[in-house]
């Protein structure tokens, strides 16, 4: 059978998103897998992002699986990788890697990194072949929100700024600043592109806690169905913070998002090894759902440290 991998177009959607939904479905063993995860935009969303980085493999014509790659400045983050089931063990998920991780902002990231289900031995193997070597657990925690939460936030401190209230010239800035914050944390590691795509595709808000331009804190969030939240939730898609009380402050603004958009609950992944931001969620009420595991190619250093206040999941 002959594969081919080309660029993901819009009229691919459609069929790429059947695709992720059928083959995640299927994985997971649901009982109807074409409705699994219908409240969530994986595929779409982040095509919108960037085109660029979002390939489809066809099988003889037709379309068997796809691949997306998001550029975090020097980090590039791969997922989903899925595949029709009815293809899988044809070699469909080995072509797209390959393609995608020759994509510039792949082959040229500093961090190529990505996770996966840390029971899934399979996507593992599949990935060590590549070059990706496991890290540490990633807990996905979710926790729900009762009216207290939110509800206690200090009357000294700065509300958090939404980032959608800003203006052209102070979303510049904004952006700066946080690149800024990552930047200190991992070296070139920025995300304005989630920060613009977050906000262009209306998917949820980032909040931003400042000092003068400087930003302390900030957390690019997902909000709802139609987004990577799903239904009722509010999803920590990145976020970040300079100081533990800073961390502490962050968490609070978000519960207080997601209580004023109606949403019940909040979900925020971390790498295990950044133990003061995975013992802050703990200490705040947050329990594991289930376990991603980190992944960087050729064991590249990450920004795994003990002391590094950042909530993300490389999902
Ligand atoms: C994980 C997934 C993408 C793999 O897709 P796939 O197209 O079946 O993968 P490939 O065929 O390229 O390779 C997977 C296995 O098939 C084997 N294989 C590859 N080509 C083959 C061929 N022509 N004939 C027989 N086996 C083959 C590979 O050696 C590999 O075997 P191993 O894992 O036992 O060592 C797919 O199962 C899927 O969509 N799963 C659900 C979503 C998911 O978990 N995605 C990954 C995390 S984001």
């Amino acid at each position: 059978m002959a594969i081919d991998v080309r660029p993901m177009l819009e009229q691919d959607l459609a069929t790429a998103e059947q695709i992720f939904r059928v083959a995640f479905g299927t994985a997971h063993g649901v009982a109807d897998p074409v409705r699994y995860m219908l409240d969530r935009n994986y595929i779409r969303s982040r095509w919108a992002a960037d085109p660029g980085g979002a390939l489809v493999a066809e099988l003889d014509g037709e379309v068997a699986g796809s691949a997306l790659a998001a550029k975090w400045g020097s980090v590039g983050v791969l997922g989903p990788l899925t595949v029709d089931p009815r293809f899988w063990n044809s070699g469909v998920a080995g072509r797209l890697l390959e393609s995608i991780l020759d994509l510039p902002t792949m082959r040229e990231a500093r961090l190529p990194a990505l996770s996966t289900a840390a029971g899934n031995v399979r996507t593992v193997r599949l990935y060590q072949r590549f070059d990706f070597w496991p890290g540490y657990l990633i807990p996905i925690l979710g926790k729900m929100l009762d009216a207290a939460d939110g509800a206690s936030l200090p009357a000294e401190s700065p509300a958090a700024i939404h980032y959608s209230a800003l203006s052209v010239a102070e979303k510049v800035t904004a952006r700066k600043a946080c690149a800024a914050l990552t930047d200190a944390v991992y070296t070139g590691l920025d995300l304005s592109g989630e920060i613009q795509s977050v906000e262009r595709q209306a998917l949820g808000e980032t909040l931003l806690l400042r000092s003068g331009e400087s930003v302390d804190a900030f957390a690019i969030c997902h909000c709802g169905a139609g987004s990577e939240a799903g239904e009722g939730a509010c999803y920590i898609k990145f976020g970040a913070a300079r100081t533990p009380e800073g961390f502490e402050l962050l968490l609070k603004e978000v519960e207080a998002l997601a209580q004023s958009r109606g949403l019940g609950r909040v979900i925020a992944g971390v790498n295990a090894g950044r133990r003061t931001a995975y013992g802050c969620l703990l200490a705040r009420g947050f329990t594991a759902a289930i376990h991603s595991v980190s992944m960087s190619r050729f064991a590249r250093q990450s920004y795994d440290g003990t002391d590094a206040l950042v909530l993300d999941d490389w999902r």
